[in-house]
């Protein structure tokens, strides 16, 4: 007897229809599975069998067929096991057969009968529901994740008992209804108006956060660099829908959701240690799997210690800061995965750190900061738009005077959400912003006055720009001047975007 059910494969984010099919025969008994299946799929033969045993069906002595189709394509995980269990008991008539094939089934399956909550869910609910299926049942751990998904008949089962007895219209689950609570995402326990001093620094964050830019910090030890960084979070605006169900899928196929984290509301903030490999930054594995660039899309990707990641880690960034996103090509798959992040850099001047310290001196020889440097040179520097300086600061002075006058993370982020307001507006897309634009938009976007064109012209015959460094101060200077709420760019927005181009003046770093 012949039975049909659905169940998605991931590729990349994106889930791909499988038809499964299971064919009893007269023959010697056993279970064979077909259809370009990995050996994952192949040990839910073993699952099944308990399971099936376990809830009191016992399989017939017969040949059982399984077929994956379409038969090209890779599939691999133990997310089939509830879909083949369907098929099989339908097979035997146990359940009924009719309207099974407008049904997808996802999950692993325990050896008690149980239903193991299983990656990719997010991508498979939307498929499911862009092929208009009559509904999608899914294990009730990952019903909070479904949840973002609505209009969509998603059913939640703990155990396979459940779902025969639902699929006999015995039962029907009950599904909880989820409420999205985003305020309690929004809470931080640490904010920019604790950073003492380094009023540059903050407002440029406040400029690359509102205009997407990359920043490279450079200074000596303990001056805030990474306090700077670990606190940008809570200045970076929130998600819209279709960014919250763009990384919330990376981070659904990566297997790292949890019933207490169920979806990224927040923009995420990846700060992975130099030692890392090329697989963990981009992505790969002998399974493809989203890396850091990835699992920062739509937000920050921080590098701290810069020189000391690995070359080929920093040259494989190249094409997710270019493109905005990663392909994979190992021997038996390729995979693209979106990796739009904003790249945040920091590192000391020389390898001791007190390269141009008003007051401690330097212990590296002029090679040694050369070569400290040589990781700077070359295409990563080429795509970050602000370079800032982080100088040391007299923090016992400071600390009397400084923390009533420094802006908090709150009315940052304000300025930077209306900054971004503007950038929707003008571009028509939330996924569109300043740091983005073209070459060719930023000669339409990036209008000057005439105060500001002559004074760009002379910093450019003094400082010797090249035009991609002319193109990031044009880009900068938009941002500044949307945070003014100003549509034309004027003199002092130039000028302020000038200034955020430390490494364009080879005295400063270059004796
Ligand atoms: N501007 C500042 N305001 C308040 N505290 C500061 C400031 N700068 C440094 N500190 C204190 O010094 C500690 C070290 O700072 P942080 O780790 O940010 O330095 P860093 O610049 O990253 O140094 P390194 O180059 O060694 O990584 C902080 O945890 C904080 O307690
Ligand atoms: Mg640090």
């Amino acid at each position: 007897m012949l039975s049909k059910t659905l169940s998605f494969t991931i590729l990349g984010i994106e889930a791909f229809l499988v038809e499964i099919e299971v064919d009893l025969t007269l023959g010697l008994p056993g279970i064979i599975i077909v259809g370009l299946p990995d050996s994952s799929i192949k040990e839910s033969r073993e699952r099944i069998r308990s399971a099936l045993k376990n809830c009191g069906f016992q399989l017939p002595m017969k040949k059982i067929t399984i077929n994956l189709a379409p038969a090209d394509l890779k599939k691999e995980g133990s997310g089939f096991d509830l879909a083949i269990a369907i098929a099989l008991l339908a097979g035997m008539e146990i359940l009924p057969r009719e309207n099974l094939y407008k049904k997808a089934f996802l999950g692993e399956l325990a050896l008690d009968g149980r239903i193991k909550g299983t990656k990719g869910i997010l991508p498979a609910v939307i498929k499911a529901k862009e092929l208009n299926l009559e509904e999608i049942i899914i294990p009730f751990e990952n019903l909070k994740e479904a949840s973002l998904i609505k209009d969509f008949k998603i059913i939640g089962v703990k155990h396979l008992r459940e779902i025969t007895d639902y699929l006999r219209g015995e039962y029907f689950p009950k599904t909880p209804h989820f409420e999205i609570e985003t305020s309690f995402y929004e809470k931080y326990e640490v904010d920019f108006v604790e950073v003492l001093g380094q009023e540059l620094a903050k407002r440029a964050f406040e400029v690359a956060v509102a205009g997407g830019h990359n920043i490279l910090m450079i200074g000596p030890p303990g001056t805030g660099k990474t306090m700077l960084a670990q606190r940008i979070p809570t200045i970076l605006p929130p998600m819209s829908h279709e960014e919250v169900l763009e990384t919330t899928k990376i981070y659904s196929v990566a297997g790292l959701l949890t019933p207490e984290t169920p979806f990224v509301f927040t923009r995420p903030f990846r700060n992975p240690h130099f030692a890392i490999s090329e697989a963990g930054m981009i992505g790969g594995g002998s399974y493809p799997k989203p890396g850091e660039v990835s699992l920062a899309h739509n937000g920050v990707l921080f590098l701290d210690e810069f020189p000391e990641f690995r070359r080929d880690v920093i040259e494989a960034l190249r094409q997710p800061l270019e493109d905005g996103k990663v392909t994979i090509t190992r021997a038996h798959y390729t995979v693209t995965y979106p990796s739009k992040f904003m790249l945040i850099c920091a590192m000391n001047p020389c390898r001791c750190g007190y390269f141009g310290h008003p007051t401690k001196p330097c212990q590296c020889s002029f090679q040694e900061i050369k070569k400290y440097r040589t990781k700077l040179s070359g295409p990563i520097i080429d795509r970050i738009d602000i370079h800032l300086e982080i100088p040391s600061v007299d923090l016992k002075n400071l600390i009397k005077t400084d923390t009533k006058t420094s802006l908090d993370s709150k009315s940052i982020r304000e300025k930077v959400i209306k900054a971004r307001k503007i950038q929707e507006k003008r571009y028509g897309s939330p996924f569109k912003i300043n740091a983005r634009l073209k070459p060719k938009e930023i000669k339409k976007y990036c209008v000057l006055d005439l105060g500001a064109q002559e004074f760009l012209e002379k910093a450019s015959e003094k400082f010797h720009f090249s035009a991609r460094s002319l193109h990031k101060i044009l880009k900068v200077s938009r941002t500044i001047a949307d945070l003014e709420d100003c549509e034309i760019i004027l003199k002092h927005h130039i000028a302020e975007a000038i200034q955020y181009r430390i490494l364009e003046k080879p005295l400063l770093w270059e004796n």
